[in-house]
């Protein structure tokens, strides 16, 4: 696996967590506050991991790609606006799901959901375009400047900035989005004792986690080869 790989992982993972709660929101019955509840402490754990690679990327991919790249710093003002765009648009979000779930107003609840409908819809419009601007601007420098030895360094350097209570999440997001034949290389590629720890552990905790979201089917619009 490469760091490549592992971004291409990631974001579909993301791309697929939104979609989930668009139609998840969706399905809510109204004033089912248990059922709020529970989707917004799953999205809570979309929303960490979310915000955990945009640090990945300001703190450790970006400054990497400006030292390789000679035209490369001027493109990463964009990505870094984009991510603090993300950060508030994610923000509102969960701030939404916490009234929807908390909130002790039932008269209010039919136009909290309604600007949260609205507020998640404006985070997957957003995502869209930031994930496919770093298709299009990290991803072609990226493997044509870094050796494969130092694509293993930039993937150890990210995963210790991450650290291993993180690492214990994005493992089993990333498997639980990608297309079959590569959860096979992800784990073919991965250290042995963190693949052990995920079939041992992680897997089943992610999966209790994100059940509420996990529930529904990612709708139809992903890009071929996502998570069904
Ligand atoms: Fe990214
Ligand atoms: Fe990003």
């Amino acid at each position: 696996m490469t760091i490549i790989h592992m971004m291409e992982g990631i974001h579909r993972a993301i791309r697929a967590d939104v979609a989930r709660l668009e139609t998840t929101l969706g399905l809510l019955e109204p004033g089912d506050r248990a059922a709020a509840r529970a989707v917004h402490e799953a999205f809570g754990w979309t929303s960490a991991l979310i915000e955990s690679h945009h640090l990945s990327e300001d703190e450790v991919m970006w400054p990497f790609l400006a030292r390789r790249t000679p035209d490369f710093e001027s493109r990463v003002c964009q990505l870094e606006d984009d991510h603090v765009e993300l950060d508030a648009a994610l923000a509102r979000v969960r701030a939404g799901l916490r009234l929807l779930a908390r909130g002790s107003i039932d008269a209010l609840s039919a136009a909290t959901r309604r600007r949260l409908l609205e507020d998640t819809a404006r985070l997957d419009a957003l995502l869209r375009d930031h994930l496919d601007r770093e298709a299009h601007l990290v991803f072609p420098p990226f493997e044509s400047s870094a050796s494969p030895r130092e694509s293993a360094a930039l993937e150890a350097a990210v995963m210790k900035h991450a650290g291993l209570r993180r690492v214990s999440m994005v493992l089993p997001w990333v498997l639980a989005n990608a297309p079959v034949a590569q959860q096979r290389s992800i784990r073919s590629a991965a250290p042995a004792p963190l693949v052990a720890a995920h079939d041992l552990l992680w897997r089943r905790r992610f999966a209790r986690r994100m059940a509420p979201l996990y529930r529904v089917p990612v709708r139809a619009a992903l890009p071929a080869g996502a998570a069904s």
